[in-house]
């Protein structure tokens, strides 16, 4: 596999698990275990997902039984929005771990720029009781470096943040980010970000690169509005590049980024799936594909995730998009 380094001495395999969604405990264990054996090292979760038991459960036995060493795992996890507070990281930093049952995590990240209250006991703060924080940046990643200290994780970087946040974190940093997770796909490039970061060094991470399918389930199993999203892996051109590779949409969209040295979470609990998500470093794309590829990009207009479902969002000075 594949690996992009990351500063503090992390390889990171280019393809990884996404877990956001996968909450049934039977399913994403019978879906983790299925991807350990063919080959998956590196894991993303959040403590938002609310599966970082489950994960932390399988994990134990791989490593127990000897059939997995730690370090040849690589396992992410993320600060949620009511931890985005310089007083809190270090909490959800260790129940992150407690959870995980892991010492130690390869790269902690800040989830999104925007801070809200925390109330004890929820993972996520119930709408009716949420209120927006001040969110102070460079206090914050303090906080995220002497985590790295303590030896709790091995990297940290951010997710969500756009560049000028990212510029604002570099320049006060003493430990360098060495990850931004993004959303991005064929229609959310976000070219100018990404050449930033890779020129910065920070390894970019991309998610939903499959335009997230899954999308309105969550929104609905929430309570939170549907929106029309594009079905990305049903698009003609995506169709017409996956057939002249014998290959599938889903594999075309995802090896779109790692010719471009950007690493892929993609979520899935399905056997066959897995195992195609993880095919996609036997073939190349052309510069006819990538071209064509590249021209589908709409800016902004292509966002899913603008995450207005946390309420009031928008009027936070950091929310990050569109500016
Ligand atoms: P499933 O778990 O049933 O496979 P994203 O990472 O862009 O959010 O996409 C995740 C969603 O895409 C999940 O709903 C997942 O469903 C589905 N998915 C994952 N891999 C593929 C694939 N190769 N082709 C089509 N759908 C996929």
């Amino acid at each position: 596999m594949k690996v992009l380094n990351v500063v503090g001495g992390g390889k990171m395999p280019i393809v990884g698990l996404g877990t956001w969604q996968a909450t049934n405990e039977d399913e994403l264990t019978s879906a983790l275990n299925h991807a350990l054996e063919i080959g998956y090292r590196h894991i993303d979760t959040a403590y938002v997902y609310e599966n970082e038991k489950v994960i932390g459960a399988v994990l134990k036995k791989w490593i127990s039984s000897g059939k997995l060493k730690r370090e040849d795992l690589f396992i992410t996890t993320k600060l949620p929005v009511a931890g985005v507070h310089e007083d809190r990281v270090e909490m959800f930093m260790k129940m992150s771990l407690e959870n995980l049952q892991l010492d130690y995590v390869d790269l902690y990240l800040i989830h999104f720029p925007v801070g809200t209250n925390y109330i004890e006991g929820h993972t996520i703060t119930p709408q009716d009781k949420m209120v927006l924080e001040k969110s102070d940046h460079v206090a914050i990643w303090k906080k995220m470096e002497e985590q790295v200290d303590a030896g709790r994780t091995k990297a940290i970087g951010i997710s969500n943040f756009n560049k000028q946040q990212v510029e604002r974190i570099l320049k006060c940093a003493r430990t360098k980010p060495a990850s931004l997770q993004v959303e991005l796909h064929v229609l959310l490039q976000q070219k100018g970000l990404v050449e930033f970061c890779q020129k910065n060094g920070i390894v970019v991470v991309a998610y939903s690169p499959l335009g997230s399918p899954g999308f309105n389930v969550f929104m609905e199993k929430n309570g939170f509005p549907t929106k029309e999203t594009p079905n990305i892996l049903q698009l003609p051109v995506i169709k017409k590049i996956a057939e002249k590779h014998k290959k599938t949409t889903g594999q075309i969209l995802l090896r779109f980024w790692i010719e471009q040295n950007v690493a892929v979470i993609p979520k899935s609990t399905n056997l066959e799936r897995l195992k195609q998500n993880m095919d996609v470093l036997s073939f190349s794309l052309d510069s006819d594909d990538m071209k064509q590829l590249k021209a589908m990009d709409m800016g902004e207009k292509g966002r899913i995730f603008d995450m207005d479902f946390l309420k009031d969002v928008k009027s936070h000075p950091e929310y990050p998009f569109g500016k």
